[in-house]
């Protein structure tokens, strides 16, 4: 049956290269229909979460999307967390184990990083432009990032060929449209138990960083309401997207 997507992707703009496909919808949302997805094949000045650069070499698969007028930011919180969802369930052709969905939105391959996903949002008048930016080493050279604290590998080193970029953003594309409805419909607790599977580190001690902060924590479960159950010296905690 053919799926027809209903917000995300009604409309797709694919560049040959941009400076970031985030700062573009963000400074120019009004060019762009709301769940506008705007890819490029490269990006000259890409950007992820604490200010860091994006590297965005072709091979790479970049790329944002745009949802207009939230009042409420927060309310797109487990929206953000299903799109990792999205990535994972389309990259495990490539990858049959140790995918897993490290806080607060990053995807990992056997402890290496192939994905990060950067929100961001602007204001306007009462109500705020989102835009979830998606970043995926698909065939793009990583092996100058190996000093990073985060290794990174690509999927093209998993599967061992090349991947076909276009075929892999359609896909990612319906299935975050699908994801969106079921975040439109508060369904987000339905994708609980496979996300809670994918959790990076469950049960075990890792450092995450949290309002400019570096802290060890056990990360359990993510809650209904798109948080991060942890425990640190012993205290049971939660964070919350908009922390870190
Ligand atoms: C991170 O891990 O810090 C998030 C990186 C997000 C990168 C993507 S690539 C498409 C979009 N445009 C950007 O400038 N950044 C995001």
């Amino acid at each position: 049956m053919k799926y027809h997507r209903q917000t995300i992707g009604t409309h797709l703009y694919i560049l040959n290269e941009i400076g970031s496909t985030n700062t573009e919808l963000l400074e120019h949302s009004d060019r762009y229909e709301h769940g506008s997805v705007l890819c490029a094949r490269r990006q000259t000045a890409g950007r992820g979460r604490h200010q860091r650069n994006w590297r965005s070499q072709d091979g790479g698969l970049y790329f944002s999307i745009l949802l207009k007028d939230h009042k409420d930011i927060s309310s797109i919180y487990p929206f953000i967390l299903l799109s990792a969802l999205a990535v994972v369930r389309n990259i495990q052709s490539c990858a049959t184990q140790g995918v897993a969905i490290k806080w607060p939105n990053d995807v990992y391959i056997n402890h290496r990083k192939v994905c990060g996903i950067f929100a961001e949002s602007s204001t306007q008048g009462n109500t705020n432009n989102i835009v979830i930016g998606i970043g995926i080493n698909a065939n793009n050279k990583v092996s100058h990032l190996k000093d990073l604290r985060n290794p990174a590998v690509s999927l093209k080193e998993c599967r061992g060929k090349e991947i076909d970029l276009i075929p892999l953003l359609y896909h990612l594309v319906d299935e975050l449209d699908k994801l969106y409805v079921d975040h439109l419909n508060e369904n987000f607790s339905d994708h609980l138990p496979e996300l809670n599977q994918l959790l990076y580190a469950k049960g075990q001690k890792v450092e995450i960083r949290s309002a400019g902060e570096t802290r060890a924590i056990i990360p359990l479960s993510f809650t209904e309401d798109a948080k991060l159950l942890c425990l640190e010296n012993g205290k049971e905690i939660l964070f919350f997207l908009g922390e870190m």
